[in-house]
């Protein structure tokens, strides 16, 4: 993968945000895969300024976001469809039918990760995903096992996992237990990839995303499989490279 070291968290915003400027610019129909969690937040809103200041146009963009918990709906405040909505699409020219976040709360699980996949196809692939990165070394809700051909699909999550998300609950004992997530084999179709990862506490993770071996115990490290994945990283992220 290709590496990007700055300084911190809002220079890593900035690159990532005139990454994924640039790639609405080149191709105002341009099919984008994004995430939730911390990782993004100051990257969207820097998109959100761009919209606002310079008529960034997200009217023909189409989106893929990586996952959702399973048995929360789309007005519910820890919904990563709600998170986009607060954290880019309400403030963007966005359509939204163009948007698509997997459904928690769909009735036919087997059917909705088909059709989510349908769709991603249907659209033309993803063209440029954003990732973050769990402190295990998950990708979206790959947790560690995950096999790399994995497509979308329910998944459990780990207790690592639970705790890292229960800041965003009242209770751990709301954070759900299972979600929707594209698979390692969804994501390394995407054509680039960008992930952020700033802060210590990812650098163990980015260590061996990069420099251990490809192996589904580090879910990241499966992305060295892929030929344009860029790491946007912050120093404190890179301490253990
Ligand atoms: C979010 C996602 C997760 C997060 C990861 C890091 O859609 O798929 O893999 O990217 O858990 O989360 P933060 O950024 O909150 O540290």
């Amino acid at each position: 993968p290709k590496l990007t070291i700055l300084d911190g968290p809002d220079e890593v915003a900035d690159h990532v945000a005139g990454i994924f400027a640039d790639a609405v610019v080149a191709n105002p129909s341009v099919v984008l895969g994004l995430a939730t969690g911390g990782s993004p937040v100051a990257t969207y809103g820097r998109l959100i300024d761009r919209h606002r200041t310079a008529g960034l146009d997200f009217s023909r963009v189409t989106t893929f976001n990586l996952d959702e918990y399973i048995g929360l709906g789309p007005d519910h405040p820890q919904s990563f469809r709600h998170f986009m909505q607060q954290q880019l699409f309400d403030h963007v020219n966005v359509n939204l039918a163009k948007t698509h976040v997997p459904d928690g709360c769909c009735r036919d699980l087997d059917a909705h990760v088909a059709a989510y996949e349908a769709a991603i196809t249907g659209a033309g692939g993803i063209e440029l995903q954003l990732l973050g990165i769990g402190s295990n070394g998950h990708i979206a809700f790959n947790e560690p096992g995950s096999p790399a051909d994995s497509r979308t699909r329910k998944v459990a999550l780990t207790q690592e996992t639970i705790d890292a998300n229960s800041r965003f609950f009242d209770s751990i004992d709301d954070v759900p237990r299972t979600a929707i997530t594209m698979g390692i084999g969804t994501i390394l179709e995407s054509r680039r990839i960008v992930l952020i990862a700033t802060g210590t506490s990812k650098a163990e993770a980015v260590a061996a995303a990069i420099r251990g071996p490809r192996t589904i115990d580090c879910p990241a490290s499966l992305l060295q499989s892929h030929d344009d994945v860029t790491l946007v990283i912050d120093q404190a992220a890179a301490a253990q490279l």
